[in-house]
């Protein structure tokens, strides 16, 4: 980025990939993360007197434009955090974009409407997404270029992240540039003990990246909903706890070859399983291998892991000397399953090993448990693209910059 801007970008139009994809609620964003992250690029630019053009997607729109993804309430926070002003196109390359474009002044920002809006931007067909990139590139007129600090997206071969880079001289963005750094840490001469605490709801989700740190990692913690098909691997019965159960063969793989890789799976000793699947819902911790023997009997289902084991992992966390944490350890939106992912927060922010939180959701789960972004040794904007890297697969956001 540096260079582009020693080239000069005053009055000339820089399209810029960022990652403006936020939880909501209803129109108020509830986790600005990612547009915070956003910012330092933005400023930069606008600083140095770019026209800015913003290409961003939110959640995952049928290639047409629906009112709950559009980016109008990223684009306000965006222009409420921001010291330069930044205005939405109410559409992404129609007549409303050109026409706000062309009447873009230096050092300002225009966001064009959530890039999902058209089919072409997800396209598998490389005509049908260069068609798109052709009219995205046309906005910046004829002395453009292109930024990629999208992070978040890096993985996805789209339109706005890398056909664009084949047509547009191409820069890469601060925040990725630094995302990549921080992510090398974790697979190029590791700190070790090497702690890595995964969750979040599947394991389907996380095969490759355990298969990848099967050997690097040292410890693996196992938690979320993903921990019920690592008991029923053991042979435990899970009540209507989630289970993969076309994954337990795939567990049991896992286990086995871990053992001779030199790398422990711990997985929860207790659980806290209630009645049902509610924020109220009645509930108990029982032993992980008795879970059918809680008061709800087979109907009973694990929404957190319990203290003893939230106490076995802070206790991992707190030898390792690096950490990466990828995925909430229970229902975190539910006050009352929320114990087993504060205590790993809270781990996390006590340990001497550097802490890398990866993923949309486990970043927005610290933020609403009340912790900072300073706590941790770093939260990465991305979660499928920070997986992926660590799985060893070539990004083609990243793959395009190279070339
Ligand atoms: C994310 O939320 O991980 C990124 O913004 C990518 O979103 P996607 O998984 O819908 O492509």
């Amino acid at each position: 980025l540096n260079e582009l801007i020693a080239e000069g970008v005053r009055g000339r139009y820089i399209l810029v990939r960022s990652d403006l994809n936020v939880p909501l609620d209803g129109s108020t964003v509830t986790d600005d993360g990612r547009i915070k992250a956003s910012l330092p690029v933005l400023s930069k630019l606008t600083d140095a007197g770019a026209r800015v053009l913003v290409t961003a997607h939110l959640g995952r729109p049928k290639g047409a434009p629906e009112e709950k993804y559009s980016l109008r309430p990223a684009a306000s926070r965006l222009a409420e955090l921001a010291g330069f002003k930044v205005t939405l196109a109410a559409d992404t390359v129609g007549s409303a974009a050109r026409e706000a474009a062309a009447s873009l002044q230096d050092g300002e920002v225009l966001v064009l409407e959530n890039v999902r809006f058209d089919p072409r931007e997800t396209s598998k067909d490389d005509a049908e997404r260069g068609a798109f990139a052709d009219e995205l590139v046309a906005l910046t007129g004829d002395n453009g270029a292109y930024v990629d600090d999208a992070f978040g997206a890096v993985h996805r071969k789209h339109a706005s992240v890398y056909d664009v880079a084949t047509r547009l001289p191409s820069y890469l963005g601060d925040l990725v540039h630094t995302e990549v750094e921080v992510l090398r840490k974790l697979t190029t001469d590791t700190q070790r003990p090497y702690v890595v605490v995964l969750g979040g709801s599947k394991v389907s989700d996380k095969l490759a990246v355990i298969d990848n740190l099967l050997g690097k990692a040292d410890t693996i913690l196992v938690g979320g909903g993903m921990l019920f098909t690592f008991l029923a691997a053991a042979g435990h019965k899970v009540a209507s706890s989630l289970l993969e159960e076309d994954q337990i063969p795939v567990v049991q793989d896992y286990l086995k070859r871990a053992a001779d890789a030199g790398t422990e799976f711990v997985v929860p000793t207790d659980v806290v399983v209630a009645e049902k699947f509610a924020a109220d819902a009645a509930h108990e911790t029982v032993p992980a291998d008795n879970i059918e023997g809680s008061s709800f009997g087979a109907q009973g289902i694990g929404l957190d892991i319990g203290p003893d084991s939230a106490a076995a992992f802070a206790e991992r966390i707190k030898g390792a000397r690096t950490v990466f944490w990828n995925g909430p350890m229970g229902v975190f939106e539910f006050e009352a399953f929320s114990a087993g992912t504060r205590a790993i927060a809270q781990a996390l922010t006590e340990t001497e090993a550097f802490t890398v939180v990866g993923g949309g959701d486990s970043a927005a789960a610290v933020r609403t448990l009340g912790f900072a972004d300073d706590q941790f040794g770093h939260i990465s904007t991305g979660g499928g693209a920070s997986l992926e890297y660590l799985e060893g697969k070539e990004l083609p956001g990243l793959s395009v910059l190279d070339r």
